[in-house]
């Protein structure tokens, strides 16, 4: 794989001379979904699939990206003189969002580069593509650019900004602190307040987790997206005139049940409602997987997904037919959605002598539901984003 990508960068850009190869992982949240907004707990972790990329500097002043998974749109080249969001480049604006990004927090490039890259996380999935092409940039302008002041969670805080600011989606911080700060068969347990996190090991002795991707790609996503960020926030700043909080994260739920009332909008209550709860069970669920308690581990799941469904409303019809199916099978301890919503993957934790039944079975189920077919992962937990040579 690595010397198809170096022929094809040889190709486009003349050699492959000094060219430096990079990679940075997709993710998958375990527990704590649509906290990381709310200054609450997530628990995700880096994947083993991700994003490739070749990059080396250039002399003049020019900016080329090239994808080798969607090789139709050629080599986008980009002007540092002007580097606007604009749409035909399409996919070229997460790396181009990071270069924004650096240069409107003083780190401005002084030159161009040329950049190939090519990634195996599935299409739509949620597993954090765009994340994972946006740390990866981060991490080729520091090496390539000598900026080396920034640390890891620095270039997680530009992927967010430039993904907010650049590419109009008011995502936390979740996706890509978890691409730039995995570590091999950890799971990162991050109080998204004030970014302190811990790594919590995952040691499954008789199980596996296992991503299953409904192939669904609801269009909604990053409108619905802010919406739900909005409502939360105007709970919050309901609930704020009689509680000193910061984040529905500080709240548990006695304190949130005895003063919900004050929200005064039965949608924006349930929206933190889950938020709380949500936040209580991950906290929970860390615990118990410390304390060797897989069991309790997967009930959160299940929680966390009714939760995410009745009360938050960013399923959609596949991914319950999914978890559904699932929770029928006995060895599944667990399964709920993952990421953003409507639609992508579910994530399930299902005993080893299960797990084929599990794919046989939910596979056949969804695709006579659904009419097309879903797609099994076993997840491999790897480390952050980084250079590779
Ligand atoms: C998306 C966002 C994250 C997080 C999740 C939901 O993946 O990018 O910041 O909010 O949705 O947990």
């Amino acid at each position: 794989m690595k010397e198809t990508l170096f022929a094809k960068f040889a190709e486009l850009y003349g050699d492959d001379n000094d060219a430096r190869f990079y990679f940075s992982p997709g993710r998958v949240n375990l527990i704590g979904e649509h906290t990381d907004y709310n200054g609450g707990h997530v628990f995700p972790c880096a994947l083993t699939i991700g994003t490739y990329g070749i990059a080396r500097p250039r002399t003049d002043r020019l900016l080329h990206f090239y994808s080798m998974n969607l090789d139709h749109f050629g080599v986008v080249e980009v002007s540092l003189d002007d580097l606007s969001y604009q749409a035909a480049y399409n996919w070229a604006n997460y790396p181009l969002g990071m270069v924004w990004a650096f240069a409107e927090k003083g780190y401005v490039l002084e030159h161009g580069l040329d950049m190939l890259i090519w990634g195996n996380i599935p299409n739509g999935s949620g597993l954090s593509s765009s994340a994972s092409l946006e740390v990866l940039t981060g991490v080729v302008l520091r090496d390539l650019y000598g900026f080396d002041a920034l640390g890891m969670t620095d270039l997680a805080l530009y992927g967010q900004y430039s993904e907010n600011n650049f590419n109009g989606c008011n995502c936390g911080i979740m996706d890509q602190f978890a691409v730039a700060n995995g570590k091999k068969d950890n799971a990162i347990f991050l109080d998204t307040a004030d970014l302190s996190f811990e790594y919590a090991p995952v040691v499954l002795t008789d199980s596996k987790i296992i991503i299953t991707n409904s192939k669904v790609k609801h269009s909604l996503v990053d409108s619905e997206y802010n919406t739900r960020r909005s409502e939360c926030a105007d709970a919050l700043k309901a609930l704020q005139t009689v509680l000193d909080i910061k984040g529905l994260g500080d709240l548990d739920m006695e304190t949130f049940e005895k003063h919900k009332s004050v929200i005064g909008d039965e949608v924006k209550e349930r929206r933190a409602k889950h938020a709380v709860a949500e936040n209580q069970r991950t906290i929970e669920a860390v615990a118990a997987l410390g304390a060797g308690d897989i069991e309790r581990f997967g009930q959160l799941m299940n929680q966390s997904h009714v939760s995410l469904r009745d009360d938050y409303e960013v399923s959609c019809e596949e991914i319950d037919i999914l978890v559904d199916l699932a929770w029928k099978i006995p060895g599944v301890l667990g399964s709920r959605i993952t990421g953003g919503g409507f639609g992508g993957c579910t994530v399930s934790i299902v005993k080893n002598d299960s797990i084929d039944a599990f794919i046989e079975t939910v596979g056949k189920a969804y695709l006579e539901k659904v009419g097309h077919e879903a797609e099994f992962y076993t997840v491999e937990i790897g480390d952050g984003a980084r250079r590779l040579s």
